[in-house]
Parts: C-alpha cells; structure tokens; sequence
C-alpha cells in the first residue's frame, strides 16, 4: 500500500479531507512546522503519527528544509502532501519529492501566486475564482495542474464569504487529486525541473 506524509501549518481541514477520503494508502504522518497547529491534535486523534519540525529552531531555511526532509524521510512517502503547508520550500528540498510532491493553492493559477489570494481577487473584480493541486516545482506556486475547481464570485462577498466557498471545493477536489496519484494515474513525468 503506497504511504503519504502530509504537512500542514494550521487547521488542517485540508488534510482532514484526505484522511476521510479513506482511500487505499496509508498516511503515515502529519508533520507542521507550527506547534500550535489545530490539524496536529486532530490526526493524533484519528491514531496518525504526528510530528514538528518547528522552523523558529532552525537559522536558514536550507537548515529548516533539511531536517524537514530528515523527519519524512522517515516514513519513506510514496507522495508528499502540502495542505495549507505555509513556508516556501527551497530548490533542494522539491528536487528531492520531485513528482511526489503536491500542493493546494487557493486560486486559479496561474492568477494570485502568493498570500491573500481571495482578497486579491476581490480587488481584481474577477467573477470567477477557484482553487489548484498542482505537482510543485521550485518556482512558488507554478507547477503542473492537476486539477481545479471554480466558483462564482458573487454580489456582496467579503474575503470570508469567498474562502468558504473555495475550501469547500478544495475538499472535494484534493482527495480526488491524490487519490488518482496513489492508482498511478497521474502522469508525473509532465513535472519539469
Ligand atoms: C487552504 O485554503 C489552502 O489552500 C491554503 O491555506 C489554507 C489551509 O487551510 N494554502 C495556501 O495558501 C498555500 N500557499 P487548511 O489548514 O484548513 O487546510
């Protein structure tokens, strides 16, 4: 049975959907680099072995990716699962996950690389938003699509109003994501490092 380790900052609603999702992988572990993150007290609810690799301890973001990796490689992953994970990961560390490495982002890339992606499309007047999974790349949120879902931006929506509507379709679409990675269904050499 192929093994998913899946890091998270904060809630972790995103990582809840997978383990829900109940497909045919084991997940192994969920690592945040945020003690305080809700997500962690969750999968140690559900049994999943949870673990910190807090980046406060750490003097460079070389040091922090490093021993990140050390404590995946732990679990041996088949696939690497970035949900709602928010530290910029270097060149390195996505060359080593290369093709095993996803990530969710709340828009529709290629628009709204970044942070406050929702109240960025407010400002832009856009009317449709959404979200992405995509294979990451070491150019921040750029890699290849494997899928999104849109939503409609409608009369009267604040950024609150806006982000529920788009998580309410991450969850729908990043189970599906991996899922189609774990029956090898995705087709990872489109990944170009
Ligand atoms: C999600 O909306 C996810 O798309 C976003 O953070 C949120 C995490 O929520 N990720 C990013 O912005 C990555 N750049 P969650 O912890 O409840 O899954």
């Amino acid at each position: 049975m192929k093994s998913i380790v899946i890091l998270i900052s904060g809630r972790g609603s995103n990582m809840r959907s997978i383990v829900e999702a109940g497909m045919p992988a084991r997940i192994a572990a969920v690592i945040s680099n945020q003690p305080s993150a809700g997500g962690l007290a969750y999968a140690a609810e559900r049994g999943i072995t949870t673990a910190v690799v807090d980046h406060k301890a750490f003097d460079s973001r070389a040091a922090f990716d490093e021993a990140l990796a050390a404590e995946i490689d732990r679990f041996t992953p088949d696939l690497v699962v970035l949900a709602g994970f928010m530290r910029v990961l270097g060149e390195g560390f996505v060359r080593r996950y290369a093709n095993r490495l996803l990530n969710i982002h709340p828009s529709l890339l290629p628009s709204f690389q970044g942070l406050h992606t929702h109240r960025r499309a407010l400002e832009a007047g856009v009317k449709v938003h959404g979200c992405t999974v995509h294979f990451v790349t070491p150019a921040l949120d750029h890699g290849p699509i494997v899928i999104q879902a849109a939503v409609p931006v409608l009369p009267g929506d604040d950024e609150d109003r806006l982000a529920a509507r788009v998580l309410a379709e991450e969850h729908r679409i990043y189970p599906r994501a991996v899922q189609w990675f774990i029956e090898g269904r995705l087709d990872r050499k489109s990944t170009r490092l």
